[in-house]
């Protein structure tokens, strides 16, 4: 059975209630998956959250699987905090990162996991029952990757702040209210000033109303009322793709009277 620990709106960011964490442990915990900088929200988890978290699973005796994935997409100089190099967490972390995100290739399917060596003979005996190997022919491009120099990954955080900045003012002048992204390339937005209640709704009739996409929180959510009026925007675009959207975004508040 999973217990979810919803990250709730909190002011202009999200966070987990700790109360509401630790009640979700129990004496059959065996697995914590934790996702940080985190999608749908933008949050990113603090050295204190983190410890609470890891300090909570070792109590239990329960392994940690951190999804990692956005950790070089952080902003503002906050730090990406792994889970694994919190002091005793590393001997029952399994921390999984992907190509797709950093290098802007989603879609190829290829990441990694790393942990102590029982842990990921684990999974490498799932993944050999599940789909074996994905996308082999492109793991030599992935290894060049690799070896870019620190220098590709202050640029990659540095134009994705722009365009986050980009995109949470325009979203801001068409009369959401925006969300602090602290992390990822997603701004979550609630449409409710716009005088709609329910993101899905928006989200479905928006293509057609301006030629803007965007995603229902609802569809992250264990219980989709904790996201009903909340939408997520994607910054990974062009800097006069997101200008462009964010000016027929402001047709809407007109059209809204
Ligand atoms: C938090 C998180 N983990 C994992 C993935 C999957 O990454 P990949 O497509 O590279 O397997 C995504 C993709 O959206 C994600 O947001």
């Amino acid at each position: 059975m999973i217990r979810p620990v919803p990250l709730r709106p909190d002011g202009a960011s999200f966070g987990f209630d700790p109360d509401e964490l630790r009640a979700a442990f129990s004496g059959r915990t065996r697995v914590v998956l934790v996702n940080t900088p985190h999608n749908p929200t933008g949050t990113v988890l603090d050295r204190e959250q983190l410890t609470l978290i890891g300090e909570l699973a070792a109590e239990h005796d329960a392994v940690i699987v951190t999804d990692e994935v956005y950790e070089h997409m952080i902003y503002d100089g906050r730090p990406h905090v792994p889970m694994a190099t919190l002091p005793g967490l590393a001997e029952r972390t399994l921390t999984i990162s992907s190509v797709g995100k950093t290098f802007s290739v989603t879609g190829w399917k290829v990441g990694w996991v790393h942990g102590p060596a029982q842990l990921v003979s684990a999974v490498r005996a799932v993944k050999q029952f599940l789909t074996y190997v994905s996308g082999a022919p492109f793991q030599p491009a992935i290894a060049s990757a690799l070896a870019l120099p620190d220098s590709f990954y202050a640029q990659l955080a540095g134009d994705l702040q722009r365009k986050r900045d980009l995109l949470s003012t325009g979203l801001r002048e068409a009369g959401f209210r925006v969300f602090d992204t602290a992390g990822t390339y997603f701004v979550v937005t609630d449409v409710t000033p716009l005088g709609f209640t329910d993101g899905a709704e928006f989200c479905w009739s928006l293509p057609e109303r301006v030629g803007v996409a965007a995603v229902p929180v609802s569809v992250f959510c264990a219980d989709p009322e904790l996201g009903r009026s909340l939408v997520r925007f994607a910054f990974c675009k062009r800097d006069e793709v997101l200008a462009e959207a964010a000016s027929r975004l402001v047709a809407l508040r007109t059209a809204a009277g």
